[in-house]
């Protein structure tokens, strides 16, 4: 097993900090300059009949990439240690890109039931126009994901932990199945950001993640990546990128970069108060669960021991079946310390309601009560679970 931290020629995060310089080029400036480019000009028609042959190498139009892009795909490259990195305009928009880019009409697509819920609608009101069928399936099935393979499966979706309820996939297992098959497996790999799961370790083909959470950290743009191994995978999905038209911004991918800087210092610590929180939560009267990778009654558990190396701040919590909804919603418009939003992975703490009672066919949510998601931010821990202390006492 290779070393779970390490990646390149430094640790990760010494790669983090000097990923993208280029010092030479750029007069010394540590941070790479911000290219506002949409057009690349050349002296002659041949110069540019061949930077546009070669152009998801080369700068030849914007929509392909500038010399700003560039620097922060080579740093996405690093945290995942992938070969190739893809940019585009949202999280959502690198599953969308990547789906669209490795399926086609006649594919057969599982999905896993805890993805990311615009992922399974993206299947449900997208993919199936264009006559790509999805099946989803148990997080939890492992190996068995044998038994719903079809000749013509061509991609497994994960994504682990699960959106809302945080099951952790045995992507090992599900990959090795899926390899035998000649199917390819996707994963998004946003909770973990990319720091604590390096997925190309564990059977996973291309991985996305939405930017916009961990890496951007500072609820301020929204960007997606993906990474692979393969130059063939990443030609297919570059294609679909560039014919969709994800032309990376070049301030965001700055900002993304001035992120990517900081991710291992603050994910520490939004992992470290997540966990602070979760405890304190699970040990009080009013709470039925705590749902969390690092906790031993979160499904998968033991396989997020395995092969993890930490854990970011987003957990799940159940309020026990005696209150209702109604108490729930009152308890978070109390919070001052936890604003009401979707999203996360930014500086700030969050909570957010969900009910994934409604929505799982394959397998069932085992708790009844009211629901909430919580994003443990940078805030101090005492002052935060201070804040929840005074919401639990409006129930
Ligand atoms: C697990 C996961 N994947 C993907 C996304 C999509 O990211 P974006 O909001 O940038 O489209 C989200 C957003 O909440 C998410 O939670």
């Amino acid at each position: 097993m290779p070393d779970k931290n390490k990646t390149g020629k430094y640790k990760i995060d010494t790669e983090l900090g000097i990923a993208g310089h280029d010092l030479k080029n750029n007069h010394g400036a540590l941070n790479p300059p911000v290219y506002h480019a949409s057009t690349f000009a050349f002296p002659t028609v041949e110069e540019l009949d061949a930077a546009n042959l070669k152009k998801f190498d080369t700068f030849s139009y914007g929509l392909y990439g500038t010399p700003t892009s560039y620097a922060l795909e080579d740093g996405l490259r690093k945290l995942e240690n992938a070969n190739h990195a893809i940019i585009v305009g949202s999280g959502l928009g690198s599953i969308a890109v990547t789906l669209a880019g490795l399926l086609k009409s006649g594919d057969h697509l599982l999905v896993s039931e805890s993805a990311y819920h615009p992922t399974i609608k993206f299947c449900k009101n997208f993919l199936n126009k264009f006559g790509v069928e999805t099946t989803y399936y148990d997080p939890m099935i492992g190996s068995n994901i044998k038994k719903i393979m079809r000749p013509e499966t061509k991609v497994v979706f994960t994504e682990a932990p699960g959106s809302i309820t945080f099951e952790v996939q045995d992507i090992p297992a599900i990959a090795k199945v899926a390899h035998d098959a000649g199917a390819l497996v996707v994963m998004d790999n946003t909770w973990s950001a990319g720091y604590y799961y390096k997925p190309f370790d564990f059977g996973v083909d291309v991985s996305v993640q939405a930017i916009t959470k961990y890496i951007g950290g500072h609820s301020d743009l929204f960007m997606g990546s993906i990474t692979m191994r393969e130059r063939a995978l990443y030609d297919k999905i570059k294609l679909a990128a560039s014919s969709f038209g994800h032309s990376p911004q070049p301030d965001d991918c700055y900002l993304a970069l001035r992120g990517l800087r900081t991710l291992a210092a603050r994910i520490k610590q939004h992992g470290e108060t997540g966990l602070a929180l979760a405890k304190w939560l699970a040990a009080r009267p009013e709470i039925e669960a705590v749902i969390h990778p690092a906790f031993e009654n979160c499904p998968g558990h033991e396989i997020w021991k395995r092969d993890f190396s930490g854990s970011c701040g987003l957990f799940g919590v159940v309020l026990k079946d005696s209150y209702s909804e109604t108490d729930r919603n009152r308890m978070m418009a109390g919070l001052k310390l936890f604003p009401i939003g979707y999203s996360w992975g930014g500086y700030e703490s969050l909570v957010v309601h969900d009910n994934p009672y409604q929505s799982r066919k394959t397998y069932n949510f085992p708790y009844k009560g009211p629901y909430m998601r919580i994003h443990a931010g940078l805030e101090d821990p005492d002052d935060l679970i201070k804040d929840l202390e005074h919401g639990l006492g409006l129930l």
